[in-house]
């Protein structure tokens, strides 16, 4: 598909956990060819179920229908190795908050791409700048920040580096929009805007419900019905995940030293007991 000067046909998704099944659904949604990348079959066929799921339930809502859902997942195919990507106009980073991971995945893309494709990180905190020089072509590497459900959420951070060509922004924009999503640009700074903005309320809502001064219930009722949000900070957080939700504030800590960011003791308890929200089963809510 053309958007800007650029010509952006296949895409490929290294990491189809919860976001990255979700951009995986939502290009193949809007004609364009995915593949997604995982690190076994296992992992595949988690992806595979997830896309499958989501769709199904997109269907059983009349938002598709069936034959528009098998041509969905026509569309994506499924590689165990980053050699999958060499045909890939633009391929997106989602594997774990990990900054080693991230930079090794940069670092092997270089001999497997094509040299004009774009290559994104829908990393929530981290410095894609610091990823970006694992990558011998930093200029061609740009952050693409999608919101939790990316079928749903109509707004993707662009986060330009110092060093990413204007071009990269531009064309990853156009993209972007041909996606029916509302892209932002903005620089490189822990937790981007939205975020940054974020998580300083809902690790205060878990410092509410650690001191026992309300109910889970109550405190996610606060928001919702009191100021409108569609969700409670703590239904929200076992959405995000709470493993991905600890490392946010962990490296916006770091980086801001902002006692706002400092991760609620509990947080990290519940992630090492496994409570990591709707994808284990439970969180602060039960999902079983
Ligand atoms: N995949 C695809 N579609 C989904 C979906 C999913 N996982 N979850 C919900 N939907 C769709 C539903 O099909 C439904 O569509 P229609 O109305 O067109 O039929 C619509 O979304 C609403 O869903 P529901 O009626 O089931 O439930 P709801 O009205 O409570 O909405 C919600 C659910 C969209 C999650 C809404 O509660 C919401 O927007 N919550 C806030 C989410 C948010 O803040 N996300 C940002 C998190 S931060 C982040 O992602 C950044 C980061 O780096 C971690």
């Amino acid at each position: 598909m053309s958007t800007g000067t650029r010509e952006f046909k296949t895409i490929g998704v290294i990491g189809l956990g919860t976001m990255g099944a979700g951009i995986a659904e939502v290009f193949a949604r809007h004609g364009y060819d995915v593949v997604g990348v995982e690190v076994d079959e296992d992992g595949i066929t988690k992806g595979r179920q997830h896309l499958e799921g989501s769709t199904a339930r997109a269907v059983k809502r009349g938002k598709l229908t069936e034959e528009e859902q098998t041509e969905l997942l026509g569309r994506v195919s499924f590689a165990t190795s980053l050699s999958g990507l060499a045909d890939a106009d633009l391929v997106v980073e989602a594997v774990v908050e990990s900054l080693a991971v991230k930079k090794q995945i940069f670092a092997d893309l270089e001999a497997v791409v094509k040299p004009t494709a774009v290559l994104a990180t829908n990393t929530s905190s981290l410095s894609v700048t610091e990823i970006s020089t694992a990558n011998a072509s930093p200029g061609r590497v740009v952050g693409v920040h999608f919101f939790n459900p990316a079928p749903v959420q109509g707004f993707v951070e662009v986060v330009r580096t110092v060093v990413t060509e204007p071009s990269v922004v531009e064309d990853v924009s156009a993209l972007v929009r041909t996606l029916g999503k509302n892209p932002v640009v903005c620089g490189d700074k822990a937790g981007f805007i939205a975020n940054t903005l974020l998580f300083g309320y809902l690790n205060h809502a878990v410092s509410m419900y650690e001191n026992r001064y309300a109910s889970r219930e109550d405190i996610d009722a606060a928001m919702r019905f009191g100021c409108g949000y569609p969700m409670g900070p703590l239904a929200l957080l076992d959405l995000i995940g709470l493993d991905t939700a600890y490392e946010i504030l962990e490296t916006m800590y770091r980086q801001g030293r902002d006692r706002l960011h400092a991760p609620a003791p509990i947080l990290k308890q519940m992630v090492t007991a496994g409570l990591l929200g709707r994808k284990s089963g439970r969180g602060f809510y039960s999902y079983e």
